[in-house]
């Protein structure tokens, strides 16, 4: 079996690259004054404040873990349009995650962030209607040809990301600014803000390609056990790097007091964790051999990154 140490980072890096253009052509394609006003006009405001947070950088991960774990099971065509819904479902939980009453950010993806470019209200609804036009995405029929596949994408997003998911993850991740958790108590905080929706998007580009139900798990726990490492990586890079390099604020979390692992156990047990969490999300993929060479790439991606 191939491990992240042997892995080699070109197989990401371009692949990536070319991904990452291609999705924000889609994005740009779908995030049109006429497809956003189908019953009245979009006012314009709303759709630059919908803009600005989309279509300014952002690594497009969770699409890209999407179409490459669609390629993995042998989809003949790419989930770009389901991959555009999903990002448009993250982009919103970081307009929110921003605002002054949770985390208040003034920087998100090298840009001010969008209650400081617009104002909060704006903020709020280009945040709800990136999250209704995420779902107005996957159900449109271009998406995928068969209508049983469409509604089985909607229900696992909207799953992954509602109380039991993201939003109950987030509203954890506030009550805990209060309290001390245990590590168990942390991960499953981490495992439902950020784990659910990088799980769920392997587990959509598994769906849009047809897997079964083994096929669907070993991708799903694959990616619940990234985005464990995804979320360590991000608090690692809270208390180690700069906001020139992460595009946002650093060194808030602690002063926030924030529930992280690496508040818990310490910058190099945390690294010694995720680490071990991407051995776990390696043995998931070990039944693919070589074809999982890219994903198991991204996983090491994820345990380095410094953005
Ligand atoms: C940031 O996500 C929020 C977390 C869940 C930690 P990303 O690091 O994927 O942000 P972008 O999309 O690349 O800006
Ligand atoms: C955000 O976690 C998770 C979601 C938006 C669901 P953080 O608050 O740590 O993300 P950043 O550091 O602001 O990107
Ligand atoms: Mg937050
Ligand atoms: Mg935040
Ligand atoms: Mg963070």
């Amino acid at each position: 079996m191939l491990t992240t140490s042997e892995t080699n980072p070109g197989r990401f890096l371009p692949r990536h690259e070319a991904f990452v253009a291609r999705l924000n052509g889609e994005l740009d394609r779908l995030m049109d004054e006429k497809r956003l006003s189908a019953v009245g006009r979009a006012p314009e405001r709303l759709v630059a404040a919908m803009r600005h947070a989309l279509l300014a950088g952002g690594k497009r991960l969770r699409p890209f873990l999407m179409a490459e774990s669609a390629a993995l099971i042998g989809a003949d065509s790419e989930p770009l349009t389901a991959g555009a819904a999903v990002e448009c479902l993250h982009t919103y939980s970081l307009v929110h995650d921003d605002l002054p009453a949770m985390d208040d950010d003034d920087l998100r993806r090298g840009r001010p962030t969008v209650h400081r470019a617009f104002d909060e209200a704006t903020a709020i609804l280009a945040g709800d209607t990136l999250l209704t036009f995420s779902f107005q995405l996957l159900a449109e029929a271009g998406t995928h040809p068969d209508p049983a596949v469409r509604v089985e994408l909607v229900r696992l997003l909207a799953e992954a990301t509602g109380a039991g998911g993201m939003a109950g993850g987030q509203m954890r991740d506030l009550a805990a600014e209060h309290c001390r958790l245990d590590a168990e108590a942390v991960n499953e905080l981490q495992a439902m803000k950020t784990g659910a929706l990088i799980a769920v998007s392997c587990e959509m580009g598994a769906v849009f390609a047809g897997a079964g139900a083994e096929d669907r798990e070993a991708l799903r726990r694959f990616g619940a056990a990234i985005g464990l490492a995804f979320q360590i990586a991000d608090d690692l890079i809270d208390t180690q790097s700069s906001a020139e390099i992460a595009g946002k604020a650093t060194g808030k979390d602690a002063a926030a007091g924030k529930a992280t692992l690496v508040s818990l156990l310490g910058p190099e047990a945390a690294q010694d964790l995720l680490a071990r969490t991407i051995g776990e999300a390696e043995a998931w993929l070990e039944p693919y051999g070589e074809r999982a060479e890219v994903l198991l790439a991204t996983a090491k991606f994820i345990a380095q990154r410094s953005h």
